[in-house]
């Protein structure tokens, strides 16, 4: 029997969200309806409440999210009733072009539940990247569902869901950061903090983070940065150049997601060195580059949905560091909310106050 619960929801472009209840359907071949323990709350849930992502009003908010599964429809065998998963918002096909090729991790097929969410007057959610999480139940794709060691805080393995994932991915799998490297990290929020952290894991010889907010310089040093800079202070591109003995990182990601903080990471990197863009642009940006330098610089110039992640893969693992004490997911935990304070939360997110608001259920 379809259940009704409480969820976030963004009525229309820029309207204040609100806890609306929401009917969740029983799961249909393939899909799984998860128990939502934790939430966390991500700048693309802000981008979706002001009609940034798509014009597919009324949104079910909320995608960092972990849970219990309660049931599972037919044909499901990869997760079970109780299991403690992750969910994750790139469920790949395995029959794509690029999953044939050998490389899920760009999926362009990605899977979510087929049926809808709706309001109690029946219209039907979007939920935002085909998770919907800010709900106590929620129905995903089977496939969205990632089983980790239970043993993990539900606080703590939601912001793999989402953001911490795309940071440490950025630094790890997109930027490819190995032992020895010098990294920069262009704005340090959630994503730009995670980046950090994967850096240090990966082995980076310096990890250099750039904000403009010495509050997050602070938190980044914790987390592993062996240099910081606040670019409202001094030029990121001469800081950046001068930590590196002049020549520049190996590997520079841009974690805000504005052309002027990636011109900077193009001309803070190495010759041969690489960029990696995981902040996220809106439409009306552009960029202009000398075409001879992106030519004569050699190297890559990338970008990274989703730290190039595959769940299946990076979530288990990346528990077991946690458990064993090697990636302090806790840190990025500033605070814990009800469903009914999403909206305050967005305003701490948007004056730099919060690395993650998490809401419990
Ligand atoms: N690619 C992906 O898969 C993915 C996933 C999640 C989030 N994102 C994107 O990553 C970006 C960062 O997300 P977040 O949650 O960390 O956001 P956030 O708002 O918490 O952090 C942004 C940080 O950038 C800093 N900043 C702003 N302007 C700057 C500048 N000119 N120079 C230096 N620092 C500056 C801010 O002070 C802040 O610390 C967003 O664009 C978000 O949409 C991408
Ligand atoms: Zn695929
Ligand atoms: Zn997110």
């Amino acid at each position: 029997m379809a259940q009704q619960v409480r969820g976030v929801v963004a009525a229309g472009r820029g309207e204040a969200v609100r806890i609306e209840t929401v009917t969740v359907p029983d799961p249909g071949p393939g899909e799984a309806v998860v128990k939502v323990e934790a939430c966390g709350v991500c700048h693309t849930d802000l981008h979706y409440r002001d009609g940034g992502i798509s014009d597919e009003f009324p949104f079910l908010l909320g995608h960092e999210a972990a849970g219990t599964v309660e049931s599972v429809g037919e044909g499901v065998t990869e997760v079970a009733p109780g299991d403690f998963v992750i969910l994750n918002w790139r469920a790949v096909c395995g029959q794509c072009r690029s999953c044939r090729r050998g490389r899920p991790w760009y999926c362009f097929d990605t899977r979510n539940a087929g049926q809808r969410m709706t309001l109690a007057d029946g219209t039907e959610l979007t939920p935002a990247l085909g998770i919907g999480a800010f709900a106590e139940k929620t129905l995903v794709a089977a496939g969205q569902c990632t089983k980790v060691d239970p043993a993990a805080s539900p606080l703590a393995a939601g912001l793999l869901g989402c953001g911490v994932m795309a940071g440490l991915g950025a630094a790890v799998n997109t930027g490819g950061v190995s032992r020895g490297d010098s990294v920069a990290v262009i704005g340090c929020g959630g994503v730009g903090h995670a980046a950090v952290m994967g850096s240090r894991l990966a082995g980076a010889a310096r990890t250099i983070a750039v904000d403009l907010d010495d509050r997050k310089l602070t938190t980044a040093r914790r987390l592993g940065a062996t240099h910081t800079v606040n670019s409202r202070e001094r030029d990121a591109v001469a800081a950046i150049r001068e930590l590196t003995g002049g020549s520049g990182a190996d590997v520079v990601i841009e974690a805000v997601g504005r052309p002027e903080t990636y011109r900077q990471a193009f001309h803070a990197r190495d010759l041969a060195g690489t960029v990696v863009l995981v902040g996220v642009p809106t439409s009306e940006m552009t960029l202009e580059l000398p075409l001879l330098d992106v030519f004569g610089r050699g190297g890559a110039l990338k970008s990274s949905w989703y730290g190039d992640c595959l769940p299946s893969r990076d979530f288990p693992m990346l528990i077991d560091l946690y458990l064993q004490g090697r990636l302090d997911l806790d840190a990025f935990v500033t605070e814990t909310i009800p469903p009914t304070d999403v909206e305050a939360a967005f305003a701490r997110m948007h004056n730099g106050d919060v690395l993650r608001s998490v809401v419990v259920f």
